[in-house]
């Protein structure tokens, strides 16, 4: 056997030793990011085979140049912003993934009964908007195969935690989604179904929201729409978190949305579902 130079076994030692090292101390933070950049990559190119041509003409908001909000006074639980004469709650924040998934919220809430109600074909798109953790959208996942979930959060926290678990679970047909407080950022008629559970009264401006929700329905496409019965006292939940139908009611209609009916079986929540014409 030739014998092999010892400055080339020096060389590629040292080329060896580099590569591993800078490998293993790449800062963590630039693979989240690399993660999170594909993830939006692989998102448009979903968005792109989703969206067709032969669709009713574009949604308009109803009130374009709309002057609907007020400041007034500012309570504990709420931002001191007002919409229709509620005060808006504070957004929860990520340290609360405990609360969202906490054990006795199938006793609690009956999600179950809730994801039983929601309905999605195979091949349908639902947007979960204010998704938080995941615990819904996750179910919604695995009880239809066949359908996408499309689960819309601002706090990137919530979004690295659904993902995570999403994989984990190895669940591929979900896809978290970065959205911004004032539009979820969705193509138009790209959704068949949108949900929103315990997530509305904290939108800082919800009627940016729900047009921006209603232009990516499509014709037909409905809201499910959960929030805590303000009408009940024995619900235990803080009055800001809480919504009556009234309420809800004349907020969708100001984006165009008209209620369906209401199913109210669950032990906290009304269960709301509004149409897109
Ligand atoms: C109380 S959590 C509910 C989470 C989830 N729907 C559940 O029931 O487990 C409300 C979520 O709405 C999100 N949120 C607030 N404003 C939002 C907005 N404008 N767009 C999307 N998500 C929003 C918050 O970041 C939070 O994760």
């Amino acid at each position: 056997m030739k014998k092999i130079p010892l400055i080339a076994i020096l060389l590629i030692t040292f080329g060896f030793t580099y590569w591993a090292f800078t490998k293993k101390d790449s800062p963590p933070g630039d693979d989240r990011e690399t993660e999170i950049k594909n993830d939006t990559e692989d998102n448009s190119e979903y968005w792109e085979s989703v969206t067709t041509a032969d669709q009713t003409p574009d949604y308009q908001p109803p009130h374009p140049e709309h002057d609907f909000y007020s400041d007034g006074p500012k309570t504990r639980d709420g931002i001191g912003k007002y919409y229709q004469g509620r005060e808006i709650a504070h957004v929860m924040g990520h340290p609360a993934i405990n609360w969202l998934e906490r054990r006795e919220r199938e006793q609690e809430e009956a999600p179950k009964k809730a994801l039983d109600l929601i309905k999605l074909a195979p091949g349908e798109v639902l947007a979960d908007i204010g998704a938080g953790s995941g615990y819904y959208s996750l179910r919604i996942a695995m009880n239809h195969l066949n359908a996408r979930v499309v689960s819309v959060d601002i706090q990137p926290e919530m979004i690295d935690f659904l993902k995570e678990r999403a994989e984990q679970l190895e669940i591929n047909n979900v896809s978290p989604h970065l959205g911004k407080i004032d539009d979820i950022g969705l193509p138009d008629q790209s959704i068949n179904a949108a949900l929103m559970v315990d997530a509305y009264h904290e939108f800082s401006h919800p009627y940016e929201m729900m047009t921006s929700i209603a232009s990516a329905l499509k014709s037909g496409g409905r809201v499910y729409l959960l929030e805590y019965r303000e009408e009940d006292p024995d619900v235990p939940i803080k009055p800001l978190h809480k919504m009556s139908q009234e309420q809800a009611k004349k907020e969708m209609a100001l984006a165009g949305l008209v209620w369906d009916k209401t199913i109210d079986d669950l032990p906290w929540q009304h269960f709301m579902v509004f149409r897109k014409p």
